[in-house]
Order: structure tokens, then sequence, then C-alpha cells
């Protein structure tokens, strides 16, 4: 069965699809947000959506659970007509979508009572909810949050409790927009493969729209959109290669992709390597047959010179510094324990760390 079927579909913005009160769908001005896409995903499928900034991804999610109606061409969902109204709760019981901020899709203070929204809303059983709540929060890894306060969390942990409710509500499809961007790499991978779970064991329909070209190897098939069209389509490692159709979208190829075509280029004999272990499975084979000499990057002397700093504006040093969220409060959490730290004026300084670590509070 057909999960997702687009028909000649367009959107405009402009004239806001169903809600346009001029009637004039076609006026000069519209600019198509979505232009002309024909798409057929089949039920069980893991399709990746790529695209670059305003390609039209994201109004080709709301699109498929009805949040937009299109402005021309027919939309059927799970067999349903999306142009009818009676079929919309249908469709959004069906179609679950993450979206790209986690503070659109908070609706409550307490993170079991958020996850449980989803399903309540769509009349699922009380003792079946308990149950959704903990299967959801254990594929996400924030079990511990469960009684925490929503607002209370840092953006990772935001993003984890949105997937959470849309796991929760068990739909038949589910649509991820750009969901794990804000993730840590080892949520992002936790999350990838709960979702590659899901899609195995229980012929949910996934939607991907991501810019990770690692998290679109993972699909059945690759779109890449441009300009509100699909213009590429195929095996995500078939599409992946394809560079000056890429550049041309404003995409790029995958680093390890990008690494083994240079190498290629520099003389040593890899193939195209799509992943890291590939890759460096390629290098060690190539340098097995083909002894060469390496440029000896770490004889090259140039110096990067920065200039001298001086002065105290600009400077940050911080010793011993800590910060509690609602100290003296059953929700005291400890952000921050003990920090020291020198930035220079001038510096350009990296933090990173995991959901959660600290790094917006110490900011
Ligand atoms: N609410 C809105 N009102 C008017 N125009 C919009 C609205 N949302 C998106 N657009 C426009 O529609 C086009 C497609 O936007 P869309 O959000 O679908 O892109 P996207 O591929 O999801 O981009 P991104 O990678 O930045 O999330 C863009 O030109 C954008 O400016
Ligand atoms: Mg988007």
């Amino acid at each position: 069965m057909e999960a997702i079927r687009f028909e000649k579909v367009c959107f405009s913005y402009q004239t806001g699809g169903a809600e346009s009160t001029d009637g004039d769908i076609f006026s000069p001005d519209a600019s198509f947000s979505l232009d002309g896409i024909d798409l057929s995903v089949e039920e069980g499928e893991f399709v990746a959506v790529l695209g670059h900034n305003g390609s039209g991804k994201s109004t080709l999610a709301r699109l498929t659970n009805g949040l937009l109606t299109p402005t021309a061409g027919k939309i059927t969902v799970m067999g349903l007509d999306a142009g009818e109204g009676k079929n919309l709760f249908e469709i959004r019981k069906q179609v679950g979508i993450v979206f790209q901020n986690p503070d659109n899709q908070t609706v409550a203070s307490i993170v079991e009572d958020d996850i449980a929204f989803g399903p309540e809303n769509v009349g699922v059983p009380r003792e079946e909810i308990g149950k959704r709540i903990d299967f959801a929060l254990g594929a996400v890894g924030m079990e511990v949050f469960r009684h925490s306060t929503t607002s209370r969390l840092s953006g990772g942990q935001k993003q984890r409790v949105a997937i959470a409710g849309v796991l929760a509500l068990k739909p038949r499809v589910m649509i991820l927009d750009e969901s794990t961007a804000m993730l840590d790499p080892r949520g992002r991978k936790e999350v990838i493969e709960v979702v590659q779970k899901l899609n195995k064991e229980e012929k949910i329909t996934v939607l991907l729209i991501t810019h990770f070209p690692e998290e679109a190897l993972l699909a059945d098939r690759a779109l890449v959109m441009h300009q509100g069209k699909i213009v590429m389509e195929g095996k995500p490692e078939e599409v992946l290669k394809r560079e000056e159709e890429l550049l041309k979208c404003s995409l790029t190829l995958p680093r390890p992709l990008k690494i083994s075509r240079a190498l290629r280029k520099g003389g040593l004999s890899v193939v195209d390597a799509l992943n890291a272990d590939a890759l460096g499975e390629e290098i060690a084979n190539a340098l097995k047959n083909t002894p060469v000499t390496l440029p000896a990057i770490w004889e090259r002397e140039e110096e990067i010179s920065v200039a001298p700093l001086s002065g105290e504006i600009g400077r940050v040093e911080c010793k011993n510094l800590s910060f509690t969220y609602n100290p003296s409060s059953p929700f005291a959490t400890h952000a921050l324990n003990g920090v020291d730290l020198e930035i220079n004026a001038g510096e350009f300084f990296g933090i990173i760390g995991h959901t959660g670590s600290g790094k917006s509070t110490f900011v």
C-alpha cells in the first residue's frame, strides 16, 4: 500500500493554500514553495529528504499531515484524501511529525504529561498510555527526566522529549524534520537507531529530513529538493555521489567521499568510500599495495600568526564557577560545577559537550 502520494502538488504561502481569501491561487506574485511535486512513498519505506535551506522540505512535511493544504494538486495519506476535511483527524493520527524546533511542540510543563498529550488526544486508553510513556522515554534515553519540568531542560533534552511524544503516538508514518540537529553525536545515533528499529520491526514509514549525509545513507531512498521541486531521487549511496548535481543544489558530498576523491586525485588508488570505516580500509589497502610518501604536513613550518593579545577587554576568566538552577528546591539542578577557565581577548573559543552538559548555561 502507498503511505504517501503527492500528485502535481503546488503550495504557496502567499496564497495561503486553502485558507486563501482572495481565491486567486495563481496570482502573479505567488511564489511557490512547492512546485509540482509528484511523490509516492510505499508503506514501510524509509525515505531521506535532503535539500538546502528554503528548498521546501518542511513545507512537504506540513502538507503530509494536513497542517497545510495544497494550493493545487492532490495528496493522499494511507489511502485517505488529505483534501477532505473529514479525513484530517485520521491523517494526523497516522502521521507524526517531530519539528525542527522543540520549543514549538512542547505543550505540557511536565515531561510525562507532554508525552501523554498526543496519545490522550487520540483516545488511547489510560493504562496503554503509561506503557507508551515508558517505551518512548526509554527509546530516547530520558527515563530519569520523567517528572522533570519541560522548560527546565536543555535544547537537546527538549528535542528528545519531542521525539518521545511522537513515538508514543505510534504513528504509521513518522516524519523527522531535522529533529536530530540539536542532539550530540551519541544522542543522534541513539534516536536514529530507534527510528530504524521502528521502521524495520513495525514497518513504520519514515520520512527523514536531514542535513547529515550519514543519516541519509541509512534510508532506502533519498530525495533531493531544490526550489520547491524534487530534482534528484534514487538509492542514497548513488544520489550522494552525484557531485555536480549536488553542488547545483547547494549541497556537498559526504566527507569520506570527498576525502577519497581528493586522495585519488593525489595519486592514491582508492575507490569512493561513503563512510569513515570504508575509507580507512581503502587507505590501508592502497598503502599496502603502493608505498607512497605522504606529504609531511607536520614538517611545514608555516606559523599561523595571531595578532598579539592585549588588554583586558574581551577577556574572560572564571575560577571555580558553579551555577545551580532552582537552588534549595526539589528541582535543584547543578548545571556548572567548579569551572576554571581563561579565554583571552580576541580568542576564537570552541565549547563542546553532550546534551545537558552545561554549555548554554556557561555562555
Ligand atoms: N510560514 C511561512 N510563510 C511564508 N513563507 C514561508 C513560510 N515557511 C516557509 N516559507 C518559504 O517557503 C519556502 C520553503 O520553506 P521550507 O521551510 O519548506 O524550507 P526547508 O527546506 O524546510 O528549509 P530549512 O532547511 O531551512 O528548514 C522558503 O522560500 C521559505 O521562505
Ligand atoms: Mg525546514
